[in-house]
């Protein structure tokens, strides 16, 4: 009984951490969205005339790789916004690399 005690308390916790992993993984990827470029990405993506970002990934149609290139060579109106990512305050206090950083504004804008 005990034993079994123990090994609930410990899938409790795992399940905890999990969960308050993903919890800061959508606060920066919410971060980023908000204040890249000082203004975010909303400023021009929630505005019908550019491309619906969130509409686009919610249905799958804009996969991460593609995400991941758009961010890092840009095109068109859309500025290289990979920089602007690794330099916001909350990427650089959790110490993500670029992939985690996009990774965590891509299930933000899927979370939304
Ligand atoms: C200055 C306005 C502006 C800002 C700020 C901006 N974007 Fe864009 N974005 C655009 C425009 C315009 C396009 C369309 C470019 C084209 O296809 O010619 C675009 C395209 C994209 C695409 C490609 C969409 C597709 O259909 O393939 C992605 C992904 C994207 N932006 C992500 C972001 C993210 C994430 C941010 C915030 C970090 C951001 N953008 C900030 C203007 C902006």
């Amino acid at each position: 009984m005990k034993k079994s005690l123990g090994t609930l308390a410990g899938i409790v916790l795992i399940a905890l951490s999990g969960s308050a992993l993903a919890d800061e993984q959508l606060e920066i990827g919410k971060k980023i969205y908000e204040r890249a470029f000082g203004r975010g990405c909303g400023t021009c993506h929630d505005i019908a005339s550019n491309p619906q970002l969130t509409e686009l990934v919610k249905a799958g149609q804009l996969d991460r790789a593609k995400f991941e290139q758009v961010l890092k060579e840009g095109r068109g109106g859309m500025p290289k916004a990979i920089e602007e990512i690794m330099k916001n305050k909350a990427v650089e206090k959790a110490g993500y690399g670029e992939d985690q950083a996009v990774d965590a504004l891509y299930e933000y804008i899927k979370s939304k």
